[in-house]
C-alpha cells in the first residue's frame, strides 16, 4: 500500500496567480494525514511543495512560441515532474499529484505512461474529468494558455521539435487517443470539438450525464477502457459545479455535483486498476468564501479515488 505524493505549486500554464498555493492548502486541510491514518497508506512524500524554480527560465527569456505562453517554463517544470513521477511509478507506487494548473498533467501522464510500459509492458488509459477538453493544439488555442493543451501533447496531436518546448516528450510517454475518455465536458472550444470528432475520441459531456445518469456513464466509460488496463485519472476540480468548487481559474456553470464527482472517483477506484491521480486547478486565492469549500471538495475526491467508502 505504497503511495508517492508529489506536490506541484505551479501556475504557469495559465494567467491567474494562486493555483500554486493549492498543494499547501490541501495538505494543511489534512489530506496526507488522512491518507496515512484513515486509509492506512505508506506515504512517500518529501514534505516539499515543488516550484522547480531553479529550472524555470525568467520571463524575459521565455517569449511566446507558436502562440504558447511561457512555453519554456511549462516545459521545464513538466519535464522535472515527469522524472519525479516516473521514479514513484517505477517503484510500484500509486502516484498522487497535487497541482497546480492542468498543464502539469503533461509531466504526470508522461511519467506514469513510461513507467507502466517498462514495469508492466502495458499502455495506460487516461480518464480526464473536466469541464474542458484541454486538447487544443498551440495553433487551435485562442488563449495560448498551455493548461488548455496538455491532452494534445500527451496524445501526440501536438508535437514540437525544440527540446526545451516539450521536445523531450518521447513516444513511450504518450497515450493512445483510443485509451482516452472524457467525463463532464461542457466548455469545449470549436477547434477542440473538431479534434474530438475527427479522431473519434470518447467523451461524455454533461448532456450525456443528464440523459443517462452518472451510474450508466461510469459503466460506459469504464467499459470503453476495458478491465485490467492501468488507469491514470486526471481530475480538474472545475469539473464540479462552481456551487461546490468556486475557487478555480476557469469555472463553468452546469457541472457535476459534489456526489457525482466523488462517485466518479469511487467507481474508478473500484476497478482496482487505478495507478495515478492528479488533482488540479484548485485556486484558494480566487474566492475568499469558496476557497475552503473547494479545498474540501478536492480532498474528498482524492480520498474516494483512494478507496474511502461511505460505509
Ligand atoms: N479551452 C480554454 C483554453 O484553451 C480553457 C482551458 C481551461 N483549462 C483548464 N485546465 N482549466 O484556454
Ligand atoms: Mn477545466
Ligand atoms: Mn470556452
Ligand atoms: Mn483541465
Amino acid at each position: 500500500n505504497d503511495i508517492g505524493v508529489v506536490a506541484v505549486g505551479f501556475s504557469g500554464g495559465q494567467c491567474k496567480p494562486g493555483v500554486d498555493a493549492a498543494p499547501m492548502a490541501l495538505i494543511e486541510a489534512g489530506l496526507i494525514t488522512q491518507l496515512k491514518t484513515e486509509l492506512e497508506f505508506n506515504v512517500h512524500h518529501d514534505d516539499t511543495v515543488h516550484s522547480y524554480a531553479e529550472h524555470i527560465p525568467p520571463v524575459a527569456e521565455d517569449p511566446d512560441h507558436r502562440n504558447m505562453k511561457r512555453p519554456r517554463a511549462v516545459s521545464a517544470v513538466t519535464q522535472q515532474l515527469a522524472n519525479q513521477v516516473y521514479e514513484h511509478a517505477s517503484a510500484g507506487r500509486f502516484v498522487l499529484t497535487l497541482g497546480g494548473d492542468h498543464s502539469i498533467a503533461i509531466g504526470t501522464v508522461a511519467g506514469v505512461a513510461k513507467a507502466t510500459r517498462e514495469r508492466l509492458g502495458r499502455e495506460i488509459a487516461l480518464i480526464w474529468v473536466d469541464a474542458h477538453a484541454d486538447i487544443n493544439t498551440p495553433e487551435s488555442s485562442d488563449s495560448g494558455n498551455i493548461h488548455g493543451m496538455p491532452v494534445a501533447f500527451l496524445t501526440g496531436l501536438a508535437k514540437e521539435e525544440r527540446k526545451d518546448v516539450f521536445g523531450w516528450l518521447e513516444k513511450d510517454m504518450l497515450v493512445s487517443k483510443s485509451k482516452l475518455v472524457y467525463i463532464g465536458l461542457r466548455d469545449v472550444d470549436r477547434g477542440e470539438k473538431k479534434i474530438l470528432r475527427e479522431h473519434g475520441i470518447r467523451a461524455f459531456s454533461m448532456h450525456d450525464i443528464d440523459r443517462h445518469g452518472i451510474g450508466k456513464i461510469m459503466d460506459m466509460a469504464l467499459g470503453w477502457i476495458g478491465t485490467d488496463t492501468p488507469i491514470h485519472l486526471s481530475f480538474d476540480v472545475d469539473a464540479l459545479d462552481p456551487m461546490w468548487a468556486p475557487s478555480t481559474g476557469t469555472p463553468v456553470r452546469g457541472g457535476l455535483t459534489l456526489r457525482e464527482g466523488d462517485f466518479i472517483a469511487e467507481c474508478v477506484h473500484a476497478t482496482g486498476s487505478l495507478v495515478a491521480l492528479d488533482l488540479v486547478e484548485v485556486n484558494p486565492s480566487l474566492e475568499i468564501e469558496g476557497a475552503s469549500e473547494t479545498v474540501r471538495a478536492g480532498c474528498s475526491i482524492v480520498r474516494c479515488a483512494l478507496g474511502d467508502t461511505l460505509l
